[in-house]
């Protein structure tokens, strides 16, 4: 296999790269927010934008017909079949904040399904990487780990990550619903990153995820680690998508989606 067919290969070297290229750029401190988006909170800085340029000429240098689809620039159609998604920085606002838990998110869809992936914290460098029908893997000293979720304990007792949306609408609905959906639950973690989320529950450091409202980049690459470890990655009424993501492992998924269906989170 050449490099260039290696595409999990070329996920994990582009997402440790600009990995390194986010941490050494940041200034200390506070980040400055360069524009905003969807509303006033969701930000956009300098070095999202960069560090989307930089994975984006990596990656189409490797494989010029492909697709690019990032959060911060334009779509570029491509004619390999294969088209790159990616969020340059999941977690923008703990990225302006300094908290540790932002990540280069990396997937590869071809013919429209995901079929690798990568993610790296760009504050530990901590990676996770998928590869479809051959699974998730935790990568040290770059060393892969294979990595399959653990089994659940019951919804009462379940960790629950989840996120709200930054349009003031939706993150309204979002928060009444919580409000029935908490005492279900052990309890739930807002982290700020939906693709650390998804590793983490690959990884068994929450039990499942919910969350409504989600990106094609804050979902794919994290998708694929999370399924590709033995979880469901699912919508209420098909297909993971922007009206809803629910991640379970399959001993947990009918409570879990009767509770998000009863409280209507
Ligand atoms: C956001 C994060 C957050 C989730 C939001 C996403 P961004 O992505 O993943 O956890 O709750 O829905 O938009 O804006 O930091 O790339
Ligand atoms: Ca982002």
């Amino acid at each position: 296999m050449s490099a260039a067919d290696d595409l999990i290969g070329l996920a994990l070297a582009t997402a440790l790269e600009a990995s390194g290229f986010v941490r050494e750029s940041r200034p200390p401190g506070r980040v400055e927010v360069a524009d905003t988006k969807s509303s006033p909170t969701d930000a956009v800085t300098e070095l999202d934008r960069q560090c989307e340029e930089l994975i984006r000429a990596r990656i189409l240098r490797a494989r010029p017909a492909d697709g690019f689809v990032g959060e911060e620039g334009d779509d570029v159609h491509g004619t390999s079949g294969v088209t790159w998604v990616v969020d340059p920085i999941d977690g923008t606002v703990n990225f302006i904040y300094g908290i540790p838990a932002s990540a280069v998110a990396i997937g590869a869809q071809r013919d429209g399904e995901t079929v690798a992936a990568a993610v790296v914290n760009l504050a530990t460098d901590e990676a996770y990487v998928a590869e479809r029908g051959r699974g998730t893997w935790r990568v040290v000293a770059g060393e892969r780990h294979p990595v399959l979720a653990p089994e659940p304990p019951p919804l009462a007792h379940a960790l629950v990550g989840t996120g709200f949306n930054y349009v003031p609408e939706v993150r309204a609905h979002q928060a009444r619903a919580m409000a029935d959906f908490i005492p279900r639950v052990r309890d739930i973690r807002r982290i700020g990153s939906a693709a650390l989320d998804l590793c983490a529950v690959a990884d068994g450091r929450l039990d499942a995820f919910v969350e409504q409202g989600l990106k094609p980049w804050d979902l794919v690459p994290g998708g694929l680690i999370a399924h590709e470890a033995g979880l469901v990655v699912t919508g209420l009424d098909g297909e993971a998508d922007e009206r809803m993501t629910i991640v379970a492992h399959p001993q947990l998924l009918d409570d879990l989606l009767e509770a998000v269906r009863t409280t209507r989170l």
